[in-house]
């Protein structure tokens, strides 16, 4: 227990700690820097004490201090809030930790961002309730986090929508594909909208019902067999206009 009593009296020191026993005990802190902004603004240190995987008591840089959790925890954040030195220095972890951090994080990976290529389509509809289905595919992005969502007419649907996770190609990008089963209506406008860290603005993919892309690709490749199957058949047919006429029948 004494272990346990040094690492709770010294949290600061360890971005993670552990104590082994041989009954199991597991002790470990966690600190995230949380922000959504590029400049940082709403940035926010979260400190979280854990013993055997229960969250205890967490340090939030917005509150300044320690809230208690569990029975335990809250005994805990007694004790550590009368530290104003341990406070004062969690508090400006915002400004030593987080924001340094984060400068290099994003300029090595956020930056590094690369842009899905999205993909709608209509596909064959399984037994569902609505005639028509349309997927939304995004491909090879990077990083993984992605929101794919519809627009019916610019209102968000939400209903008859099924997506995949994330998926990993195993080359550091991501796909993901999005499904909308609808019944369709004249007049209409179906759109796919891709919110994703290498770009500032959605991106839109609108549906357009005229003709399926996969529609154009049979005409086209059965446009160019015929068009072959006519040359070949026409050289065919020339070849041996020559042919016959050039021999000379011999009777027996
Ligand atoms: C930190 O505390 C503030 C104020 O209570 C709260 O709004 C915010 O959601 C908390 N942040 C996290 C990441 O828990």
């Amino acid at each position: 227990m004494s272990l346990l009593k040094l690492l709770i009296f010294h949290p600061i020191l360890m971005l993670s700690a552990f104590i082994g026993t041989a009954d199991g005990y597991y002790e470990y802190r966690m600190s995230e820097c949380v922000y959504s902004t590029s400049d940082y603004s709403d940035m926010v240190y979260l400190t979280s004490l854990s013993f055997n995987k229960v969250v205890e008591l967490q340090f939030n840089s917005t509150v300044g201090k320690f809230v208690g959790i569990t029975e335990d925890g809250v005994k805990q954040a007694e004790r550590l809030n009368k530290d104003q030195a341990l406070l004062q220095g969690l508090k400006a972890q915002v400004d030593t930790l987080c924001r340094p951090n984060a400068q290099i994080v994003d300029s090595s990976v956020r930056d590094k961002a690369v842009l899905p290529k999205v993909k709608l389509s209509s596909v064959k509809q399984a037994e569902g309730r609505h005639p028509a289905v349309l997927m939304c595919s995004a491909y090879e992005f990077y990083p993984e986090r992605i929101k794919v969502s519809w627009l019916r007419d610019g209102k968000e649907v939400t209903t008859d929508v099924t997506s995949t996770m994330e998926m990993a190609d195993g080359d550091w990008y991501y796909q993901i594909h999005s499904e909308l089963e609808y019944t369709p209506k004249s007049g209409e406008k179906i759109s796919c909208v891709v919110e994703h860290a290498s770009s500032p603005q959605p991106i839109v993919e609108d549906w357009n019902p005229s003709m399926p892309e996969v529609d154009r690709n049979k005409i086209a490749i059965g446009s160019s067999g015929l068009v072959l199957g006519i040359i070949i058949a026409a050289a065919g047919l020339i070849y041996y206009k020559k042919k016959s006429s050039g021999r000379i029948l011999v009777p027996n």
